[in-house]
């Protein structure tokens, strides 16, 4: 399968997936044929293209949503992916982009989706002082963080009292976690019914 990459900063999350699927758990899966970021300035742009992977900047500044959707499409379609993987993709998406590539939209989230939608997930579960939290990775539907569950897995938080230990050990479940959701989704493993349709 061809995946689609989109971020909008760091990309620390791309990054492994770019690594599985060269020499881990995705490997002959899947390749990563394009990297698109909404802001120009994103680093995880030069990380992909210091692996050789096609990066590139789709700017959503200034424009509306279908502008800047209706440009997006273009430039993925130029790589055919067969799955959008939002990892760090700060930009919501209406349904005229969700409906192009339904049910093949993942994205991953940092607290479950069930409990807290929209940004600032690792905040959340710091301030509430939670002892867990949960990595989600669902589908996109129109709703924003709403979309069918396909996987999740717990973060122990126990001992973790600053907002950087929580997100410190949230980013390394993510880091493992959002691979092996992409792997079971590719193997028919997880959710078939959903992905199918
Ligand atoms: C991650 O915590 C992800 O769950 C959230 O934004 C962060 C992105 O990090 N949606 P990175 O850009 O993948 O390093």
């Amino acid at each position: 399968a061809r995946l689609a990459i989109l971020i909008s900063g760091r990309g620390s999350n791309m990054a492994a997936i770019l690594r599985e699927s060269r020499e881990g758990i995705l490997k002959g899966l899947c390749e990563v044929a394009v990297v698109v970021s909404n802001t120009c300035s994103a680093a995880g742009l030069e990380t992909a293209r210091n692996a050789g992977i096609p990066a590139i900047c789709v700017s959503s500044k200034g424009k509306k949503r279908r502008e800047f959707e209706e440009e997006l499409i273009e430039n993925l379609e130029k790589y055919r992916p067969d799955y959008i993987i939002l990892a760090g993709f700060m930009r919501i998406l209406t349904p005229f982009f969700i409906h192009r590539y339904r049910n093949r939209i993942l994205n991953i989230h940092p607290a479950d989706t069930a409990q807290f939608q929209g940004i600032g997930g690792y905040e959340w579960a710091f301030e509430k002082g939670l002892k867990e939290t949960k990595i989600t990775v669902h589908l996109i539907d129109d709703g924003v963080d709403t979309g069918p569950v396909l996987a999740q897995k717990t973060v122990d938080l126990r001992g973790a009292d600053t907002l950087e230990e929580v997100e410190k050990r949230g980013l390394a479940v993510e880091r493992t976690f959002y691979s092996q959701v992409i792997r079971d989704v590719l193997t028919g493993k997880i959710h078939q019914q959903e992905i199918q349709s």
